[in-house]
Formats: C-alpha cells, sequence, structure tokens
C-alpha cells in the first residue's frame, strides 16, 4: 500500500446498485478458466450472444484482444501471467461496479491468481466456470497449431505442457465441453445464473 497512502476511495453519487436497478439484472464476473483449446471462447461467446438477445448488458473480455491492448507489455512466464490476471481482475471489477455482466475467458492457470481476482469483487459476484476438456482431445484440436509447437520446443512455458494448469477446487461450474454440445454447455451457465438470481 506504501506508495498509495495519500489515496482515497472516492464513493459515487450513483452506485452499482443503481446501476444495476436500471438493468434489470445483477452485474457479476463470469470467469472461464481452462486449457488453451478447451473452448473458453467459443462458450464465453455463447454465452454473451445469448445474454445479450435477453437484452442484458455483457462485455466479453478474451485471451488474445486484451494480450493485444492492455497487456500486450506482458508474456507467459508465472509473473507476467499473474499480472495479467490481476489487471483483467481490476477490469472486470470496475465492469460489475458498472452494473454489466463481465465475461473473462483466460486459461488462468494459477490457483492464487483466481483467488485474487475472486477477492476484488463481493461474494456471490464471481463465478468460477472451469472449461474443462482432456489434455488429449484440446491437444488433438489443437486450433492454433499451438500444441504442435510446444511439443517441439518452439514455444517455451506452454500451459498443460510445460507450464502447470491448476484445476479449480471448488468453481461454481464445471462445464466439460468433451462430454457436451456447445449449446447444452452454455445453457448450463445460463440455467445457473437463472438459479442464482443474477438474471
Ligand atoms: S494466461 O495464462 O491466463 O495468462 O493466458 P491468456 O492470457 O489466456 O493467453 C493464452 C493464449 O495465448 C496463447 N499462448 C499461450 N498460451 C499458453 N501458454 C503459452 N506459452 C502461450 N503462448 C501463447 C494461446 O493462444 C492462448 O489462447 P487460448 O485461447 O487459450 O488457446
Amino acid at each position: 500500500a506504501g506508495h498509495n497512502a495519500n489515496i482515497v476511495w472516492h464513493r459515487t453519487t450513483v452506485t452499482k446498485q443503481d446501476r444495476q436497478k436500471t438493468k434489470g439484472h445483477k452485474s457479476a464476473v463470469l470467469w472461464f478458466t481452462g486449457l488453451s483449446g478447451a473452448g473458453k471462447s467459443t462458450l464465453a461467446n455463447e454465452v454473451e450472444r445469448r445474454l445479450h438477445e435477453r437484452g442484458m448488458h455483457t462485455y466479453l473480455l478474451d485471451g488474445d484482444n486484451i494480450r493485444h491492448g492492455i497487456n500486450k507489455d506482458l508474456g507467459f512466464s508465472p509473473e507476467d501471467r499473474a499480472e495479467n490476471i490481476r489487471r483483467i481482475g481490476e477490469v472486470a471489477k470496475l465492469f460489475v461496479d458498472a452494473g454489466v455482466l463481465v465475461l473473462t475467458a483466460f486459461i488462468s492457470p494459477y490457483r492464487a491468481d483466481r483467488a485474487l481476482a475472486r477477492g476484488l469483487v463481493e461474494d456471490g459476484e464471481f463465478i468460477e466456470i472451469y472449461v474443462n476438456c482432456a489434455l488429449e482431445e484440446c491437444e488433438k484440436r489443437d486450433p492454433k497449431g499451438l500444441y504442435k509447437k510446444a511439443r517441439t520446443g518452439e514455444i517455451p512455458e506452454f500451459t498443460g505442457i510445460s507450464s502447470p494448469y491448476e484445476e479449480p477446487e471448488a468453481p461454481e461450474l464445471i462445464v466439460k465441453t468433451d462430454k457436451k454440445t456447445l449449446d447444452e454447455s452454455a445453457e448450463q451457465v445460463i440455467a445457473f445464473l437463472r438459479k442464482k438470481g443474477i438474471i
């Protein structure tokens, strides 16, 4: 906290509750985590499309786009991944405050980094969705040809091959994308949001 000691937090006149009221639904972070090629981005896009169609206020923060912009200075060392996730967590928090349903699609392989992002928002506002797909299946899909490069060593520190993926221990949801259709997976997420009274 050292260098921030003289900065105080200002309350806004319009509150998160006010913003949620006009929008007609709660705000939350839908945090999709999983291996490269597990289908995080595909599923997050499909869920967002369905929520958006129902008139909800949504925004999707997606891996590759963020790494081209706000996080273009970061690589894939454990430290850089931690900073990547920290910044995304802070951005997601701002969207929650804005009354938006924010979806994030990042590998986020470290438990501690995900726990930090969770801790930035209030209880019940962080929905960790483990996009679960067997490594063998992800490698078979290899949509970007990255696993192939990881195996030859052309890409170092590749998640699942030469860098760890720490499975979520108590995610709000586990979606098995190697056992379900995209339609079923998206419906599983939407049903959870309904059950929790978020939408
Ligand atoms: S992380 O771990 O959460 O910081 O990663 P993320 O920001 O989601 O970025 C993952 C995407 O970057 C590509 N890529 C790599 N992934 C894992 N390990 C290494 N070394 C790596 N190098 C590049 C890869 O395309 C990931 O995209 P997805 O969509 O997950 O396949």
